[in-house]
């Protein structure tokens, strides 16, 4: 079923952006499981996997809309130095993805592809999930203060 262009061309900026947040949060995790922060590690771990879960549904997506998967391009990618700036750079691309999400569903609605909005809804819900995430860990560190945040974060991978 041949799709809207224009949507197809946001359809492909989205897979961008996807591929771009799975690269930054491996990385991210597995600075986490260098410095002994199992639990962070775990999560900012299944925070990628479902960025790669997203991937698969905008290439299938694409696909069905008889456009061409872009797989080759990344953003910049934002590497923290630290917890806090790690949890900062991963809570601005989820901000970033929210209002992504919410201008394509916006187009796919404009462009009556009902079934692409339906996707691009689903996947905005689970990246609200993972700014509220970031939001509770940066409570957390304000709250007990960062020695403590840390102190919790090394046990074994949290999932
Ligand atoms: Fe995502
Ligand atoms: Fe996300």
């Amino acid at each position: 079923m041949k799709g809207n262009d224009k949507l197809l061309t946001v359809l492909n900026q989205l897979l961008a952006d996807e591929l771009t947040a799975i690269s930054q949060y491996m990385v991210h995790s597995e600075m986490c499981e260098s410095w002994g922060y199992g639990r962070l590690h775990g999560a900012i771990e299944a925070q990628a996997k479902d960025e790669m879960h997203h991937a698969e549904w905008l290439i299938q997506r694409i696909l069905f809309l008889e456009g061409v998967p872009v797989v080759s391009k990344l953003n910049p990618i934002r590497i923290g130095k630290d917890v806090v700036e790690i949890i900062g750079t991963d809570q601005d691309a989820e901000l970033a993805a929210v209002r992504a999400y919410n201008t394509g569903i916006r187009l796919a609605r404009e462009v009556d592809d009902q079934s692409t909005a339906d996707l691009l809804t689903k996947i905005l819900k689970m990246e609200e999930g993972h700014v509220d995430w970031a939001e509770t860990q940066r409570d957390q560190i304000e709250q007990m203060g960062l020695v403590n945040y840390l102190t919790n974060q090394t046990g074994g991978a949290a999932s």
